[in-house]
Formats: structure tokens, C-alpha cells, sequence
């Protein structure tokens, strides 16, 4: 049986090691893809050194996937061998993103567009599908695809609240709501990604490190609710207790999980909740879900982002590429760096295949 190296965690907050795992042929409907980039995410980090649903250890890692597809499976029409794709892939050992090949479904891929640089193309997949699926399916928002011309949304000019606008979701949400003609876009961010996120579509950028946040944030929405907010954070202290405290009557609220209690230090294990009501008071009539985008599986990656990307409407996150001599080396310089808070604004990004 061929095998290939693969990243896995063996324990919690122990050093990643390096696996020999099969390279497993594809089925029906399956393609095999040469991994050349992936992406460090912060489930990464939750699942390294939190645990964060994991079943059984050692675990494989990651989930951003980018390269040339080498084998094809039956019954795949739209996908041939050579064809450079990107993809979100997530859900057996097989598919995780920090193995050399991975094998999976057709549909969870979408073809490279033209002058787009694979290590830019892998900042999208996770996030750009959580951003959709939080818009569409969390807080109930029609996104028609093909968008028809001169579509609206009806609530365009009402604000739309995503705290957390320089994380990889919050930008990719801030620009799938400008894509669908939202224009009262708020976000939170530190000061130095205000201009940028103004670019992405935002109209008024507030610096969450600033005290007064909150109450310049609840100034600006006066008694009015604020129908919707993305909580792209999902930490009790950072986000969720700030946005308790914004959100009112009529405010429907979509907060990514899982609810960080407490980071993940050098020194220190983190704390994961799964229950965004826990240890913090939303106001009455405040309609509050928590985010799993792993639930959600529709033809988003073949057509939707790829168009998106290729016309320019969806930019890549900035990146930070992670070198190292090797994959385990750069692995773990990955996994650091994102327990160091080294991603700001930017996605960490590393070469997975040498050759
Ligand atoms: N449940 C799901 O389906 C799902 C899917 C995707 C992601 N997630 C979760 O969503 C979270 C975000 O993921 P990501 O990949 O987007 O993160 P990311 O890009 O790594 O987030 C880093 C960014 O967050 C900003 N930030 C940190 N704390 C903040 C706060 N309190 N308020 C506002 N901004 C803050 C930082 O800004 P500065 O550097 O400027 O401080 C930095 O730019 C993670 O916990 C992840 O696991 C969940």
C-alpha cells in the first residue's frame, strides 16, 4: 500500500509529529489532490492543544487544501487529472488538510482561477464557507446565487454588526454582505486593519481594544436594534460579553464555536465551552446561535467561491508564509506562531509538499 507523511497531533500540547498514512485511491464521486499549500486555523490550535472534538488520538490535522488533482474517481465529470483545485475538507482522515494527498469528495473543490496564487487561494475555503453558511443559514439571510442583477437585499441599509472584521471570517463576511449590496457594514478591529477593511466593504470600523467600545458602538445604533451581528470571535471576554451588551430586542446574533473561556498559552491549557447562553446574560427578545459550519455540506466550493474569487468580489486573506526545512518544521512553526497570536489580519500559510 502506498503511504505519504501526514501532521498529527499525538496529545494534547504535545510537539506535532509526522505520520506515515495511506494514500487512499479514490471512490465514486472522489477526486486525489497533491496538496502543495495549507493553512494553519485556529481549530487547529483548539484541537492541538484543547482537544476540541477529537475522538481518538493521534489526530490528523487541518483542513485547507491546494494543488493539482492526480487521480480521478467514477462518476466525476467536472474535475480532471492536472486541473490545480482548492478546497475545504474536513471529515475523515483521508481528507485532512496537513497530509501530502488527500482523497475526497469532487464537490468539496472548486478549480483554481486564472493568476491566482495557490497559497493566497488556501486563505479561502474554511472561512469563506463559514462566513456563507453564517449569513445564509445561521441568521436566515437569502444569498440567490447566480445573484441576479440589481439585487438588493431588503435589509441594505439597516446595520449588519461583525465583530472580529480582520479574523479570516470576519473579512470574508464583510465582503460576501458588500457582494450582496449591504452598506451599513459596522465592524470591530484593531485600529492599523481600519483602512483595509473599509476597502473590503465595511462603512465604519471601531477599535476593540478601545474601553469605550461598547458604548460608541451602542451610541451609533441609538434605540434602534441592531438586526444582525456576526460574532467572528468567539471569545466569552473578547466578544461574546461585549456583544451582550449591544445587542437588544430584535438583534439576531450568530457567534462562532467554539466559546473560547480562556487562550491557549505556552504556559497555560485553553478552555472551550459549546454553549453561547453559558456565563453571560443576553437581553430578552436577543435571538443567539452558535456556529458549526462541519454541519453544513452544499456545492458552495465547485462554483460559488471560485467564481467569487476569480472576479475579485471575495479577496484572499493577506498571508504569512511559515518556511521551515521541512513539513514537520514547518507544522509546528504554524501551530506557534497561532499560539502566539502571530495572525493578525493574515493567514498563516506553509508549503506541505517538498517536491
Ligand atoms: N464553528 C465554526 O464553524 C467555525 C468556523 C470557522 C472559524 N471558527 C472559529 O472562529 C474563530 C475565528 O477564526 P478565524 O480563522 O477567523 O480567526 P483568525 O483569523 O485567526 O483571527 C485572528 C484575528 O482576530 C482578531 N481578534 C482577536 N480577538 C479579537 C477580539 N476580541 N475582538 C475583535 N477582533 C479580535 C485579531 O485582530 P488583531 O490582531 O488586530 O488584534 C486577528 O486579526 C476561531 O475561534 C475559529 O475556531 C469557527
Amino acid at each position: 500500500m502506498s503511504t505519504h507523511p501526514a501532521v498529527v497531533a499525538v496529545k494534547p500540547r504535545a510537539p506535532l509529529e509526522i505520520r506515515n498514512v495511506p494514500t487512499v485511491k479514490p471512490g465514486k464521486g472522489e477526486i486525489r489532490v497533491k496538496n502543495e499549500w495549507t493553512a494553519s486555523t485556529p481549530l487547529d490550535l483548539h484541537q492541538a492543544d484543547g482537544g476540541l472534538l477529537i475522538a481518538e488520538w493521534p489526530h490528523l490535522l487541518g483542513d485547507g487544501v491546494v494543488g493539482p488533482v492526480v487521480e480521478v474517481g467514477e462518476g466525476v465529470d467536472n474535475l480532471t487529472v492536472g486541473d490545480q483545485v482548492f478546497g475545504f475538507t474536513w471529515r475523515t482522515a483521508k481528507e485532512k488538510g496537513h497530509q501530502k494527498y488527500v482523497t475526497s469528495d469532487a464537490f468539496l473543490f472548486g478549480k483554481l482561477p486564472p493568476g491566482i496564487e495557490p497559497q493566497a487561494a488556501v486563505t479561502l475555503p474554511n472561512n469563506a464557507v463559514t462566513a456563507w453558511h453564517t449569513i445564509n443559514v445561521e441568521l436566515g439571510i437569502d444569498l440567490p446565487w447566480p445573484k441576479p442583477a440589481n439585487f438588493s437585499p431588503k435589509e441594505a441599509e439597516s446595520p449588519f454588526l461583525v465583530w472580529g472584521g480582520s479574523s479570516s471570517v470576519g473579512q470574508f463576511s464583510i465582503q460576501l454582505l458588500k457582494y450582496y449590496g449591504f452598506r451599513n457594514i459596522l465592524t470591530t478591529a484593531s485600529k492599523r486593519h481600519t483602512d483595509y477593511l473599509k476597502e473590503l466593504g465595511a462603512a465604519q470600523v471601531f477599535d476593540y481594544n478601545d474601553p469605550g467600545v461598547i458604548e460608541t458602538i451602542v451610541h451609533a445604533r441609538g434605540d434602534k436594534a441592531i438586526p444582525y451581528i456576526i460574532d467572528s470571535i468567539g471569545s466569552l471576554d473578547g466578544s461574546i460579553r461585549p456583544l451582550s451588551k449591544i445587542a437588544t430586542k430584535g438583534s439576531k446574533v450568530a457567534v462562532m464555536l467554539p466559546v473560547v473561556v480562556r487562550d491557549a498559552t505556552a504556559s497555560l491549557e485553553p478552555v472551550y465551552a459549546m454553549d453561547v447562553t453559558e456565563n453571560v446574560h443576553w437581553a430578552e427578545g436577543v435571538d443567539v446561535t452558535g456556529v458549526r459550519t462541519h454541519f453544513y455540506l452544499k456545492k458552495l466550493q465547485p462554483e460559488v467561491i471560485p467564481t467569487l474569487l476569480a472576479e475579485g468580489s471575495l479577496k484572499p486573506n493577506r498571508q504569512k508564509i511559515i518556511e521551515g526545512p521541512t513539513l514537520l518544521a514547518r507544522a509546528q512553526a504554524s501551530m506557534d506562531a497561532l499560539r502566539n497570536k502571530e495572525a493578525s489580519g493574515e493567514r498563516l500559510v506553509w508549503r506541505v509538499s517538498d517536491d
